[in-house]
């Protein structure tokens, strides 16, 4: 059996965890919304047509922080649609899914929404077919308390109370050509930065004090788009003292007629990393050359396995089609493990996150119109993560072996470690990428006198086995007996082949 030596040291800290990585994504896109979150009559829906078997699973996964309403879907979306009394909203167009937008869930009913579940709300502005203008008619209707037309139209539609919502994605993935009414980094830049200044004047704190608003940029949608990274570094020229975080958006695919299909996909984790270095890089670039004092982060937020592939199959313009409904195999959970790994590893960087996206469109969590509502694979990593990765990440040197991918080398084994002074915690999140099982030498020094009080692994000798409606435990996290530690640092365990693993231990 092959051996890997893991390090970490409480005193070598990587950065403070923000619990915004741990958010999700709902976008007007499939059965995300209806049928989703969303469905009047269903057994399990509230009066207001929200599944709360649904918000039950989302609670178990940790999510607390929600991006709407898109994704490619908010660049021909008018928000003025779907507010007001319902019976007077009317259907629209979707272009970026050939679907019907009925309207009858609009920003009110994502409020209400995210007040019951106690999930906060991250709105996405059109920057597509929108205007400065409409970015700030919506940020006074949602977040100034009263006295102008919007923000009376909407204490007279929804709420009396503003509802503060403190993250704004300025448009999506504007470098796509798919994108409605995409536009050069050059266009985007110019009207990026003029549609932040202007919800800036209007929000009622200055930048740096708490609370104030925090602006996200559009990064590369891809590293495949052409435009890749030199679009990251015009846009945040133009918009750098303005913007606190850009976005980061990548999905990872396994393709089976690859050469190597397994070894390449297994490798998107590492992949995920070199991209945040690259755009740390070009953030490090764009503050030297502004001579700047101001830092800007990332937020990655959308992040996720996608078969891109796959073939549309739903038919054109009908509301809430079958679309992007992947369903994930035990394969994908190991890449996905490692992903989040990558995120907390950059925890000095990454301030949010969104997993892309959160029911039934590349989700963690499946539902049946009128039936139940199921995890998939990739949920029981990320509950654990954000359950017990919090505090700070630590960073762990390791011996671990290499393989080579599409991608480039990465590691055989890998691993993230965080550190909960407050819990008195210790959590290392561990995925054995080998096909064969692997001795793990671990040495957590000064953190105290540790023990370990849990051991979980995942592990399936089927890569392809997968959570269904038929069989929805078909992959589920299996308890282990907890390892022994040595002089209170030092534990001696082995993982299996191709496995997940979540160890905590406390002191
Ligand atoms: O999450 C699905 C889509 O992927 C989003 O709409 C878009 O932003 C990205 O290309």
């Amino acid at each position: 059996m092959a051996k890997t030596r893991i390090f970490a040291d409480a005193n070598l800290k990587i950065g403070t965890i923000d619990p915004n990585i741990y958010g999700s994504f709902l976008e007007h896109l499939g059965r995300a919304v209806y049928e989703g979150i969303y469905e009047p009559g269903h057994p399990a829906a509230d009066g207001d047509g929200f599944r709360e078997d649904v918000i039950a699973l989302i609670r178990e996964l940790g999510v607390p922080i929600v991006r709407y309403p898109g994704g490619n879907f908010v660049s021909g979306y008018d928000w003025k649609d779907g507010i007001g009394p319902k019976a007077e909203r009317k259907a629209r167009l979707d272009l970026a899914w050939k679907s019907i937008e009925p309207n009858e869930f609009g920003t009110d009913e994502f409020m209400k929404w995210c007040k019951k579940t106690g999930i906060a709300p991250m709105l996405a502005v059109n920057m597509g077919t929108g205007t400065p203008k409409d970015a700030l008619e919506l940020f006074e209707y949602v977040n100034h308390p009263s006295g102008t037309y919007y923000s009376d139209l909407r204490r007279k539609n929804a709420s009396k109370e503003p509802y503060g919502v403190q993250y704004w994605c300025i448009g999506n993935e504007m470098d796509g050509p798919w994108q409605i009414c995409g536009l050069t980094a050059d266009e985007y830049g110019k009207k990026a930065v003029n549609t932040m200044r202007m919800l800036r004047w209007a929000d009622a704190k200055k930048a740096d004090e708490a609370g104030a608003v925090k602006l996200i940029v559009c990064g590369s949608s891809s590293v495949e788009s052409p435009t890749y990274p030199e679009w990251d570094r015009v846009v945040l020229e133009h918009t750098y003292e303005e913007a606190d975080l850009i976005s980061m958006h990548r999905y990872y695919e396994y393709k089976p007629s690859s050469e190597n299909p397994l070894e390449d996909f297994l490798g998107s984790a590492d992949d995920m990393g070199r991209f945040i270095d690259t755009i740390r890089s070009t953030i490090c670039y764009v503050k030297a050359k502004n001579r700047s004092k101001h830092n800007v982060y990332i937020s990655f937020d959308e992040w996720n396995i996608w078969s891109q592939h796959a073939k549309r199959t739903a038919p054109d313009w009908i509301k809430a089609p079958h679309l992007i409904e992947d369903v994930y195999t035990f394969r994908d959970l190991l890449v996905f493990g490692g992903m989040l790994n990558t995120l907390l590893n950059n925890a000095d960087i990454v301030k949010t996150a969104c997993l892309a996206q959160l029911v039934n469109v590349i989700a963690p969590i499946l539902t049946k119109k009128g039936g139940e509502a199921i995890r998939q694979t990739t949920f029981y990593p990320f509950r654990y993560a954000s359950h017990y990765g919090r505090g700070e990440t630590v960073r762990s040197i390791s011996t671990a072996g290499t393989f080579e991918s599409a991608y480039g080398s990465a590691r055989l084994i890998n691993e993230a470690v965080t550190y909960n002074a407050e819990k008195r915690e210790v959590c290392v999140f561990l995925c054995n990428y080998a096909q064969e099982a692997e001795e793990i030498e671990l040495e957590l020094r000064s953190f105290g006198d540790l023990r370990c009080a849990e051991f979980v692994c995942m592990a399936d000798n089927d890569l392809d086995a997968a959570n269904t409606f038929a069989e929805p435990e078909a992959v589920v996290p299996s308890v282990c007996e907890p390892v022994s530690v040595k002089e209170g640092s030092k534990a001696l365990f082995s993982v299996r082949p191709m496995s997940w693993n979540f160890l905590r231990f406390v002191y």
